[in-house]
């Protein structure tokens, strides 16, 4: 299958198997946002629950939050976001389709991302004229780039006085809300430099360009860690951050050949150094994760513009500083999106060609699903319902005695339900069922009383 169509295929099959619908249908849509499914809302709360586990459960360095998406609206002035977080945009002068032109530039193989100067950009587009096409109409006839500020506004009203009209800012990322939180958590939690504090939550970007699926949403949620570091030991933690979210890409379960590193080359004035992790999309390697090292900026930021005394105290010697700060930060979409791709596989059996998600087990939106061989049989029905009602408070499980069993499996495995139980004849009379194993399509035959035991050994957590 070429690229153009896995993408295409992968978008309606999300649709399809009820994990992405695209926002607003029933009125003709709502660009660039989506809605998650009842599979889709499954799948993205276990990636939420895999990384939160990998950060904050597992360490005994990194705290968890989840700050307001509403904010003071001065913290994005602080931040640098009011005047500077923009994208170049121009405008195609024949269908009037705005376009971010640093993309249309890296796909002519020249780099250039949102950080470079705007002038150098104009340069590079007048350089390059001839070769930048409109991704809508195909004509080669941009205006000017012009920066495109990304943040989108809202107006929270104060209604028992009169309107504020100041504009607030739904947040553009969700990093900003730890380093206001900085020092509410170094006052009352035992944390010691180096730590870390983790949130996952929503943001929200008036992107310009949003043709690839969920890839690039303007309603989005990050899962973002930002770890607190002392001057000298930035690099050295940055490098370990680096590995580990190598480690945490491929222990999520994506394929480490669909990985890659990208080194950013147009650095922000503060940042020491930036790396992306870039999975393998159905158009090209792309950015996955963004791994940054970003000094003192953000709680120098933060201290001037608030007046407060943002900084820390070594116990040790009692030097005090402003903590320098890593971050990793990845899209719940992205990734989702990036699991999808990796999972989706179509193979020949016995029975004919089937689709199936193989998917890291413990993301399955559905872990176990029970069937009665027959729908026709009441025992075998009821058996296969009291041990799906056993299975409940353990796992997501489903009952299904629509179709044969054939076909039940399918369903399963398209979705990417790693186990299946068949409730026969031999049930009845010996208590054992079958358990069918998504990958290797083996069944094994248990008996009921022991299949927690043996799911918790496949499944030990999530
Ligand atoms: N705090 C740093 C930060 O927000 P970023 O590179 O702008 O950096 C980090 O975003 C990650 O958030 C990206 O690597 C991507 O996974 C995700 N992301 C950013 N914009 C997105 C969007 N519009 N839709 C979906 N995910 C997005």
């Amino acid at each position: 299958m070429n690229k153009n169509d896995m993408l295409v295929e992968i978008t309606a099959f999300a649709k399809k198997r009820g994990f992405v619908y695209p926002s607003s249908e029933i009125y003709s849509g709502f660009s660039a946002v989506y809605d998650y499914g009842p599979y889709g809302v499954e799948l993205a709360n276990n990636i939420k629950k895999f990384w939160w586990r990998w950060f904050v459960q597992l360490r005994d360095d990194i705290v968890g939050l989840d700050s307001a998406i509403f904010m003071n609206p001065k913290i994005w002035e602080a931040s640098g976001h009011v005047t500077g977080f923009s994208d170049p945009l121009v405008e195609c002068k024949r269908c009037h389709t705005r376009t971010r032109i640093d993309k249309i530039l890296n796909e002519i193989g020249i780099k250039a991302d949102e950080k470079i100067d705007i002038k150098e950009i104009n340069h590079l587009v007048a350089e390059n004229k001839s070769k930048l096409l409109c991704p809508e109409c195909g004509a080669s006839d941009f205006t000017e780039a012009k920066k495109f500020n990304l943040l989108v506004q809202s107006n929270l009203g104060n209604f028992t006085n009169k309107w504020v009209d100041q504009p607030v800012y739904l947040r553009g990322e969700t990093c900003q809300g730890i380093y206001v939180d900085y020092k509410p958590i170094i006052d009352t939690m035992r944390v010691k430099i180096p730590f870390g504090v983790a949130q996952i939550g929503k943001a929200f970007r008036n992107e310009i360009t949003a043709r690839k699926f969920i890839f690039r949403t303007r309603e989005f949620e990050q899962m973002e860690m930002q770890y607190f570091v002392s001057p000298e030991d930035e690099m050295k933690e940055y490098d370990k951050l680096r590995s580990n979210r190598w480690e945490f890409f491929k222990s999520i379960g994506l394929k480490e050949s669909n990985l890659k590193w990208h080194k950013h080359e147009n650095l922000v004035f503060y940042a020491k150094e930036a790396y992306d992790i870039e999975y393998y999309f159905p158009w090209s390697f792309d950015e996955l994760e963004g791994i940054h090292a970003r000094g003192n900026y953000d709680l120098t930021q933060h201290s001037k513009y608030s007046g407060v005394e943002i900084n820390y105290t070594n116990p040790k010697n009692g030097v005090r500083y402003i903590p320098h700060v890593i971050e990793s930060s990845v899209g719940v979409g992205r990734l989702f999106f990036a699991l999808l791709c990796d999972a989706y596989t179509s193979e020949e059996t016995e029975n004919g060609t089937r689709i199936v998600l193989k998917l890291n087990k413990l993301l399955s939106p559905i872990k176990v699903a029970v069937f009665p061989l027959l729908r026709n049989q009441p025992e075998l029905v009821n058996k296969a319902k009291s041990i799906n009602q056993m299975l409940k408070p353990y796992y997501m499980t489903e009952f299904d005695d629509n179709g044969n069993v054939g076909k039940r499996y399918r369903r399963q495995d398209e979705i990417g339900t790693p186990y299946c139980i068949t409730v026969d004849f031999d049930t009845l009379s010996d208590n054992t069922i079958t358990i069918r194993d998504r990958d290797t399509m083996q069944q094994e035959r248990v008996s009921t009383d022991k299949i927690i035991d043996y799911l918790r050994g496949k499944l030990p957590f999530i």
